[in-house]
């Protein structure tokens, strides 16, 4: 399902991949099938995909501790007004009603391991978003600690970009970014446990949070440690010195990469084979995070 459209109700907005409702005090997120890459969305969908973001968000939300406070308030389409219930009955459980937040600008990523943007730029600089590294670390090395590497929330077709967390305080404030800094290293260690126990590791993930009216404490929001926002890798296939196969879209980059598209121009049509291989993916994960079987759900 690429997109989830009410015939006579207009999404207040269309990201890559969800489409969003405005129910007057809550918003609903409907996660379509749609998948990108290199921030393009690709022409074809991935069968369930978007129902297993949903639920393995829903999933993290019950786990969490109860300090860690979340936006999911329903996910039942008899919570919904009366003219999107039919619809959401034909989407399957794939929507999510949400406290409507005003979005705090940043990108809160948390990084356990050397890899993607952060290696690149250890590569170049000794650095991950300006903090100083050992010397000597290969690609995929496990950190110490895990970093805080904010990132700024790009326009639409724009690339996000990682900042320092300085430059993350002069856009919204230093008091805010230590606590968004102090929350996602929070969630993340107990992602990163929760995945250990399960023979996963948890490299590298990416939270957003917002706050109601735009004030007082920051709410976790978004999707929450899925395959999209998260590099997950099988424990036992962990090597440092190159990047470890993960449960992320690196399967589909790597098709695109052979076919010889790096984000410019239109992206190629996914064969059969590719998309079937990202759905096992993400339905896997699903069954390695919860202990459920993910064929039945839908
Ligand atoms: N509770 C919430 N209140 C308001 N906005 C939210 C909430 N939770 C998530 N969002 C926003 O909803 C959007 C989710 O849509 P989607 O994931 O498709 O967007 P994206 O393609 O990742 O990002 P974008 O299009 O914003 O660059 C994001 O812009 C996210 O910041
Ligand atoms: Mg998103």
């Amino acid at each position: 399902m690429s997109d989830c459209h009410i015939p006579g109700i207009e999404p207040v907005y269309s990201g890559k991949v969800r489409d969003i409702y405005d129910l007057g005090d809550a918003l609903l997120l409907v996660a379509t099938d749609r998948i990108s890459a290199y921030d393009v969305v690709l022409p074809q969908a991935i069968p369930d995909k978007g129902a297993i973001l949903t639920q393995l968000t829903k999933f993290w939300f019950e786990q969490l501790p109860t300090s860690i406070e979340h936006h999911m308030l329903s996910t039942d389409a008899a919570d919904l007004p009366g003219p999107f219930q039919a619809a959401a009955r034909s989407w399957g459980p794939r929507f999510m009603k949400v406290k409507k937040l005003s979005m705090v600008p940043i990108e809160c990523v948390v990084r356990g391991y050397l890899v993607g943007s952060g290696w690149k730029e250890y590569q170049d600089r000794g650095t991950v978003c300006g903090i100083g590294l050992p010397t000597g670390l290969e690609e995929a090395a496990r950190l110490d600690h895990p970093i805080f590497t904010p990132a700024t929330k790009a326009e639409v077709g724009d690339h996000d970009e990682n900042i320092s967390s300085e430059a993350a305080g002069g856009l919204v404030g230093d008091d805010l970014v230590r606590d968004l800094e102090q929350r996602s290293i929070q969630v993340f260690e107990f992602g990163r446990e929760w995945a250990r126990e399960r023979g996963l590791i948890l490299a590298d993930t990416k939270f957003e949070f917002g706050r109601v009216g735009g004030t007082g404490t920051p709410i976790l929001a978004d999707e929450v440690l899925t395959a999209d926002s998260s590099r997950y890798w099988p424990a036992d296939l962990y090597r440092p010195g190159g990047s470890p196969p993960s449960f992320d879209k690196q399967y589909v980059r790597d098709f695109l990469s052979s076919s010889g598209w790096s984000g410019a121009g239109s992206p190629p049509d996914l064969p059969p084979a590719v998309i079937d291989g990202t759905s096992q993916r993400y339905q896997e994960l699903y069954h390695r995070i919860t202990g459920e079987s993910w064929s039945g759900k839908v």
